[in-house]
């Protein structure tokens, strides 16, 4: 290892998704010793900035956990040490030949991996690749790039990526990611079903109702209209983080855990589904609106959203998948930006209790009485059951408890 060296470019340094995500993911396995030894991080874009400017920029971005606060500023300071930045068009091999220098240089001769993180538009991914792979690849180790979605608009233009792509890059270069999957609740959601007797039995349509996937934000695109607005929300987050839960969700037990064996079930999952029907489906646009004394701007009220857009800033859906274990249960999706409040939710309602003894206490509203499983993905991530039990006391008064499993309680050290 020493005599080897991980050069990680972001491309698109300057963005929204470098700033809130990766840096701080970077610096967090930096935090936790999962980089290797010798490594770099290079910015890059197009906006002018020194390396001191991008590592003040980045510096306001990380965070600490908790319970390891009292050496996090050194931890970050040495960090940005090995943080560097070049700026350059995207689709310029000139500009990537110089950051190639710049990498030689800093790697000193050392054997070198070189991963570029792609975050920025799916317009400019070819560029990029191209100017990449030919002026910047490394020349004694490997090269790889991560794209996140979207990845096209459509399954054309998404296979017509992937052919160009393809051009420069062999398949098992590129990685393609969907930071939900990083998600603790969502990691975990295969360990709940696979290695606990009690859940997997009642994972059909015998005894699952209805299935919800639910994601909501307290905040509309505030000034990302740009990106957000030639996509909508179906594309943004239900077509890949909601859909990806929903194929774990519904998934049959994967040969292993390896990559390709659970890659082969989603895709059994996705193949299943039927088309969506129009009729299942609802989208809206948030509005401007005042409470509590403060204004709420509206979707086009946001300078970087053309005023007469039309896209979609929240959208509900039923989708079915006509296998043997899930045909007829409902699937549904909600998404939306600028809500009341910020959550991210898998919600498992079970059927009724048929011919249920104790049907009279429920009074009309037998909904109620059914059984939920709930996976919180965030905030405040949680796993909890709903169910029903006497209340204690002399009669029979039924109520509704939470078996819950509270992370925050649970494993208070991560938190
Ligand atoms: C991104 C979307 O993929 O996910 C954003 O582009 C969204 O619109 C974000 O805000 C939500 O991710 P998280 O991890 O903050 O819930």
């Amino acid at each position: 290892e020493a005599l080897s060296t991980l050069s990680i470019t972001v491309v698109g340094a300057s963005g929204d998704l470098a700033k809130k995500k990766i840096f701080p993911a970077l610096f967090a396995l930096y935090y936790e010793d999962c980089l290797p030894k010798n490594f770099i991080v290079f910015g890059y874009a197009r906006t002018k900035l020194t390396d001191e400017e991008l590592r003040n920029i980045i510096s306001t971005t990380l965070t600490c956990r908790i319970d390891k606060r009292e050496n996090c500023k050194d931890k970050m300071e040495q960090f940005l040490k090995r943080c560097f930045y070049h700026s350059g068009e995207y689709n310029s091999e000139e500009n990537f030949a110089e950051l190639d220098s710049k990498l030689k240089k800093k790697e000193a001769g050392k054997l070198s991996n070189r991963l570029f993180y792609l975050s920025i538009p799916p317009n400019i991914f070819v560029d990029v690749v191209r100017c990449a792979s030919m002026m910047a690849s490394s020349a004694n180790g490997w090269t790889r790039v991560i794209v996140e979605k979207p990845f096209g608009r459509d399954s054309e233009s998404s296979a017509e990526l992937t052919r160009c792509l393809k051009k420069y890059l062999t398949e098992d270069q590129i990685f393609r990611i969907d930071h939900y999957l990083g998600k603790e609740l969502v990691e975990n959601l295969s360990v709940l079903r696979f290695s606990n007797l009690i859940f997997e039995p009642l994972w059909s349509r015998n005894y699952i109702r209805n299935v919800q996937f639910i994601f909501s934000e307290d905040f509309g695109t505030e000034g990302r209209g740009g990106y957000f607005d030639n996509y909508g929300i179906i594309r943004d987050i239900m077509q890949n983080h909601l859909l990806q839960i929903l194929a774990l969700f519904a998934m049959e037990t994967p040969v292993s855990l390896d990559a390709e064996d659970i890659r082969n079930e989603k895709v059994k999952v996705l193949r299943s589904m039927k088309p969506l029907e129009l009729e299942d489906v609802i989208i809206g646009q948030y509005k401007g609106h005042n409470k509590g004394g403060r204004a709420y701007p509206g979707y086009t009220d946001d300078s970087t959203v053309p005023k007469n857009s039309i896209t979609p800033t929240f959208a509900a859906a039923a989708l079915f998948i006509n296998n043997a274990r899930w045909d007829g249960v409902p699937f549904l999706m909600k998404a939306g930006k600028a809500l009341h409040r910020k959550r991210a939710e898998i919600r498992v309602q079970f059927r009724h209790v048929p011919g249920n003894l104790y049907k009279r206490n429920f009074g009309t509203d037998l909904d109620k009485a059914t059984n939920e499983l709930v996976l919180r993905v965030q905030p405040d991530e949680a796993i909890y059951l709903k169910i029903n039990n006497k209340v204690p006391g002399l009669g029979m008064r039924l109520d509704r408890s939470d078996l819950n499993l509270l992370y925050r309680a649970r494993c208070p050290i991560t938190h």
